[in-house]
């Protein structure tokens, strides 16, 4: 765990105008300047270009929280990895669980987002997690290892610097239900040994996989305490600057 380094993400999710936006970056910044870990806020496409005005200079990085696989063409309101760099972004969430809900995001379409984004030279924070059911099932670690490996078909080993593994159970998103410390640690631990058999032991210690699901100032101590947690993916307590603040200083 020493080698990794903590990065606790925010995703606003669908929230915030740009004047909000601007309000809670300003607000933001002094709570978290001292940060012993890296700091990221992914923001609705229309907050980018405040949010990375806003951030210059500090510590804070900004991401998108998705990007299409196509270098551009005929596909009606999205975004490409390429739109994104050239306006700064460095980030890109892909794979969120709403998006593979609500939105028709398929493993195979993930996949292609994430080498649309590497390509473009965008890091990416690949999100992976199981459904209630599949728990419930107790097929958590095939869903979250077959999700893994199909999402980074064709990424080389070299690349996976550029990857950000989250995982989010589903079941503990915008619920308040959090994954036990235990059960976020076994599942990250299980999804760095997919790594390991992928690339390499070196690749697994490397890459930084966090929690996200209902992580909040209370129970990031307990979360963040675990050797493969290295950080947190936040929805909810992202949008209130003290609560982000405060996982923030729980991680460094
Ligand atoms: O991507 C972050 C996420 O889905 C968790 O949301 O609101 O449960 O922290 P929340």
């Amino acid at each position: 765990k020493a080698t990794r380094q903590a990065v606790i993400a925010g995703n606003w999710k669908m929230n915030k105008t740009r004047p909000e936006a601007k309000a809670l970056i300003e607000e933001m910044i002094p709570l978290v300047k001292d940060a012993d870990c890296g700091v990221i806020i992914c923001v609705p496409y229309t907050n980018l270009e405040t949010a990375i005005a806003a951030t210059k200079g500090t510590n804070i990085k900004v991401g998108a929280e998705n990007c299409h696989w196509a270098k551009s063409g005929a596909f009606t309101a999205e975004v490409s990895a390429d739109m994104l760099k050239e306006v700064g972004v460095e980030y890109v969430i892909i794979g969120h669980s709403e998006r593979r809900q609500y939105f028709g995001e398929t493993d195979v379409t993930v996949n292609q987002r994430v080498r649309a984004a590497l390509d473009a030279g965008l890091k990416v924070i690949l999100c992976v997690g199981e459904l209630l059911n599949e728990r419930e099932q107790g097929i958590t670690e095939e869903i979250c290892s077959m999700q893994t490996k199909i999402a980074l078909a064709g990424v080389s080993k070299e690349e996976m610097k550029d990857i950000i593994i989250a995982y989010e159970p589903v079941w503990a998103i915008g619920t308040g239900k959090t994954a036990t410390a235990d059960q976020a640690d076994e599942v990250c631990g299980a999804i760095r040994g997919v790594i390991a058999k992928l690339y390499d032991d070196a690749t697994a210690q490397a890459t930084t996989i966090q929690y996200g699901g209902s992580m909040n100032a209370k129970n990031a101590d307990e979360l963040l305490g675990k050797v493969n947690v290295d950080g947190g993916l936040i929805g909810g307590a992202s949008l209130k600057a003290p609560d982000f603040a405060a996982i923030i200083a729980a991680a460094s």
